[in-house]
């Protein structure tokens, strides 16, 4: 399968690749589930843009530089946002439904007066305006079968279901010498078993996170990590990995799974309150519920503990009953399923991991440090989101970097040719099938149990020396495994998690201080030396900072 450009995931940041790429260049879009499976199809509050006249680029920079603790790269978050209009407007054009603003609502009315796009603006966590362009409470299901169907409608895009990539391939995993060149991947057909290579010239990793890594997440179960761990084997660096983000606000319910409330409900007035019915949000920021997410989790996690309570509880039904149904229809309708009537009562909620702030280090125009090889979307770090994203960021960030690796690949293929290498077919002469699958759900288990205790919301040096020495002995056994029995989807997961913990807990080693997402007992405070360092870790050479 000979493709000019194959792109490896086909969320909000693989799409608008694909749909920016010139009609005459052959394009694959994989995914390894059904299309729209991943994370930006349940992506709830919204997208942000300076939309609004009362508001500035320079005030989103500002609000996404506080929010980033320091961490962020200036030069990134100036990119990123000061593109935010146009990524709204290509939206738009593309047929995105965003919600307007309606002339009951008072508050949108004055939205009405002085949005640019007549668009209804909601706000979130750090954000100093209302800035964020939403469709109902379900965004991301909008973008997603948006731009979905366009893609569906070119005839240079083939789009491949059910292929799960497992490995990169570069000049370097082929053993030539000289540049490190991608050149394509090793791809698993997950309805024929099949390991087929996928060719191309240029090859974008748009993967999505890792969040699948902790016990209790809101992303779906592909988050894992995928692109992040082939990127790390063929030599690229991977940056500030301990940043993983805790959503503050998870439905709390035995058989609820993976289900966020939208931080838009505080947005919108919804208070945080304990099991008695008293708010403490104001005892911890004075920004209170609006608060950045590290600062709200941490406190519901402090709150927690401090209580021994098992959750605590959302409350807007001080709202009138319409105004929850009109801005909320989607979560009001899964919260009912659960038994719970947010226009009546609080809903109990509790953190769980949801955004990899770090990933795979690239330049402005999407370039990692593997010749041909892209990431954009969450499995990127292009400095946006420092030691903690800002609500509703990351979606800008898909699209903006989908269109400059659209232009940077443009500007390239003119002149590049694909490398004339014969790549060796998958070789699994020396595999069997396996007898023993439980090894794969047991260390699964176990590894995000163990993540989940030792390496989450707050840390202590002693956790995560625990957490390494285990993580040390199941890739390991997991390397074994792999050797011996043939490949298979869940294997591949398992392979690139145990990769994502390692990766996450030696960057927390790291950091000697807390700082955003980053909170350890051992070093309480944020140590003004690190301001501005990122924890680098290079596969080739020693960490480097
Ligand atoms: P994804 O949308 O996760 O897509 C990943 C793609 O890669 C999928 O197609 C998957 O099948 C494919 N893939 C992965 N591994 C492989 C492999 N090995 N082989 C082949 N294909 C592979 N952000 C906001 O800005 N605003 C929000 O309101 C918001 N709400 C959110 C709510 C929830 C519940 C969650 C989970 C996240 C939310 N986020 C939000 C974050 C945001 O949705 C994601 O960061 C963003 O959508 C990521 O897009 P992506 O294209 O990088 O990856
Ligand atoms: C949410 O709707 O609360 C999620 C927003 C985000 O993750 O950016």
């Amino acid at each position: 399968m000979d493709y000019d450009v194959l792109i490896i995931g086909s969320g909000a940041a693989g799409l608008s690749l694909a749909l920016n790429l010139a009609a005459h260049l052959k394009i694959a879009v994989l995914s390894k589930n059904t299309l729209t499976e991943g994370n930006t199809y349940y992506a709830q509050g919204g997208i942000s843009a300076v939309l609004d006249r009362a508001d500035t680029s320079e005030s989103h920079i500002q609000d996404t530089l506080n929010a980033g603790a320091g961490l962020c790269d200036e030069d990134a978050v100036r990119f990123t946002i000061n593109q935010g209009r146009k990524a709204i407007e290509w939206l738009l054009e593309s047929g995105v439904p965003f919600t307007r603003c309606r002339k009951k609502d008072p508050a949108s009315e004055i939205q009405a007066e002085n949005a640019v796009t007549g668009l209804h603006l909601t706000r979130e966590g750090g954000h100093s305006h209302r800035r964020i362009a939403h469709a109902s409470d379900a965004t991301g299901e909008a973008i997603e079968t948006t731009l979905l169907g366009q893609a569906e409608a070119r005839e240079n895009v083939d789009l491949l279901a059910r292929y799960i990539a497992l490995d990169l391939i570069t000049t370097r995993t082929l053993r030539r010498n000289g540049n490190n060149r991608c050149i394509g991947a090793y791809v698993l057909n997950r309805d024929d078993h099949q390991i087929v290579v996928i060719r191309a010239r240029f090859v974008i990793l748009a993967t999505g996170g890792a969040s699948k890594v902790y016990l209790y997440t809101s992303n779906p179960d592909g988050a894992s990590g995928d692109g992040i761990a082939m990127a790390w084997r063929v030599g690229c660096r991977v940056a500030n990995m301990e940043f993983m983000q805790f959503h503050p606000t998870c439905l709390y319910h035995p058989r609820a799974k993976s289900h966020l409330i939208t931080e838009a409900v505080r947005g919108e007035g919804g208070k945080l309150l304990l099991p008695d019915g008293s708010r403490f949000m104001p005892r911890f920021d004075s920004r209170a519920e609006l608060a950045p997410r590290d600062i709200v989790a941490r406190a519901i996690d402090h709150e927690m503990k401090r209580l021994g309570i098992a959750s605590v509880f959302l409350d807007i039904s001080h709202k009138p009953a319409d105004f929850i149904l009109s801005h909320f229809p989607n979560v009001h309708r899964s919260c009912l399923q659960f038994g719970y009537d947010m226009t009546k009562e609080p809903i109990p909620v509790v953190p769980a991991a949801h955004y990899t702030c770090g990933g795979v280090i690239t330049d402005l125009r999407g370039r990692t440090d593997v010749d041909g090889l892209y990431c954009i979307g969450e499995a990127s770090f292009t400095g946006l989101h420092g030691a903690n994203r800002m609500a509703s960021n990351s979606l800008l960030e898909c699209i903006v970097f989908g269109k400059a690796v659209s232009e940077d690949i443009m500007s390239r293929c003119q002149v590049e040719d694909m490398p004339d290498i014969a790549i060796p077919a998958w070789d699994e002469s020396r595999v069997t099938d396996s007898d023993e699958q439980v090894v794969i759900t047991h260390n699964w288990d176990e590894m995000r149990r163990f993540m989940w205790d030792y390496v989450s919301i707050v840390r202590t040096t002693k956790r995560l020396q625990r957490a390494k020495h285990r993580i040390d002995l199941l890739q390991q056994e997991i390397h074994e495994y792999y050797k011996n029995f043939r490949i298979t989807s869940h294997l591949i997961e398992l392979r690139n998690l145990a990769v994502i913990a390692d990766l996450i807990i030696r960057s927390a080693l790291l950091r000697r201080e807390s700082r955003g997402l980053h909170y350890t007992l051992d070093y309480p405070e944020p140590d003004p030396a690190m301001a501005q360092r990122h924890t680098i870790l290079d596969p080739l050479h020693n960490n480097v900072w």
